[in-house]
């Protein structure tokens, strides 16, 4: 039997080196079973090649990693069956069906007919494709596309699912359907680790760790990791012209950050800087900048790794 209890993934150390250059720098983690774990960094700081060492797909230079108690350096093998792993690419046939895509994938894991019958109803369902089981899966919306490929993922109704950047390129209701969905499995008990240059996909996360030029620089909830890292100030702007109302934050002084975070602009200050809400307010209007409101905000997860980053740089 293998242990169902401890940590889904534990990892010590783990490094990994392309000639002389380091992707991931001697990780430690610890993601607990039957929860989100998100797995955030910027573009090109080593999520993708985390997830490649965890699944078995790559070897590291150093380090240990165990996934649902299986030392995956050493038998890589042994895990295959209880993870899944939904890759950047989404890894679709484009040129098969719905229904091929999905009778692939229950090959590759040796589904009986019986368990295949049952979970591509369940796929079918979840994705919202009942009825589009003969479309081609390059007619799809990406939207579509990203369904397909989490129940491609899990049609062997695996343990723990990786989900590499899954919602890139996809549109906010889509991406917000999708967090459903996850949901949906974490709360049947399944395990998911999703990466994401996404900030404000933080927040549908039950724990964090954050990733910049392959270390990690914060873990913990969102709310330890705001109450750990968050040493500035933050006012909010709403604007009807953001696009040019953030380029004059960029370059404004007494301003260290600007950035699009929902529907509104931050500028994150100093703690002892001066300036006020009424006072950043004055500063836009004399640029030419009206209908400018400026409200002083609690720090979001999204505002501290923004910091941590530049503070790393
Ligand atoms: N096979 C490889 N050979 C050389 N460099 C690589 C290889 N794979 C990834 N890298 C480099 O390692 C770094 C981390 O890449 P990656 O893990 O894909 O980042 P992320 O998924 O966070 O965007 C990047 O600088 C990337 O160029
Ligand atoms: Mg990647």
């Amino acid at each position: 039997m293998q242990p169902t209890t401890g940590p889904a993934i534990s990892l010590r150390g783990l490094t990994k080196t392309f000639g002389d250059f380091t992707a991931v720098d001697g990780i430690d983690l610890d993601v607990p079973r039957g929860q989100i774990f998100g797995f955030l960094g910027p573009n090109g700081s080593g999520k993708t090649t985390t997830i490649r060492m965890l699944t078995g797909t790559l070897r590291p230079k150093s380090g240990t990693a165990e996934v649902l108690g299986v030392d995956v350096v050493r038998h890589p093998e042994r895990v295959k069956r209880r993870i899944g792993y939904m890759s950047q690419k989404f890894a679709l046939f484009e040129d098969m069906t719905v229904d091929e895509n999905l009778k692939f994938y229950a090959g590759v894991y040796d589904l009986d007919p019986a368990t295949f019958a049952a979970q591509r109803e369940y796929v079918l369902r979840m994705a919202d494709l009942v009825g589009r089981e003969d479309e081609l899966t390059s007619n799809l919306s990406v939207g579509w596309r990203q369904r397909l490929a989490l129940g491609a993922a899990t049609i062997h109704e695996p343990e723990l699912l990786f989900l590499d950047e899954p919602t890139s390129g996809v549109d906010p209701v889509a991406r917000r359907q999708f967090w459903d969905l996850l949901y949906d499995l974490a709360s049947r008990g399944v395990t998911l680790f999703v990466t994401t240059h996404y900030m404000d996909e933080a927040s549908h996360c039950n724990r964090l760790a954050f990733i910049y030029r392959g270390r990690i620089i914060a873990d913990g909830s969102p709310a330890e990791i705001r109450a750990d890292h968050m040493e500035q100030r933050i006012l909010d702007i709403t604007t009807p012209d953001a696009d040019a109302v953030l380029e004059w934050l960029e370059k404004a002084d007494g301003v260290d950050e600007a950035y699009l975070s929902g529907a509104s602009l931050h500028a994150v200050v100093p703690t002892g800087s001066p300036l006020t809400e009424a006072g950043l307010r004055e500063r836009l209007a004399a640029a030419g900048h009206v209908g400018v409101e400026v409200t002083e905000v609690d720090p979001t997860i999204e505002d501290v790794f923004v910091n941590l980053v530049a503070r790393q740089r």
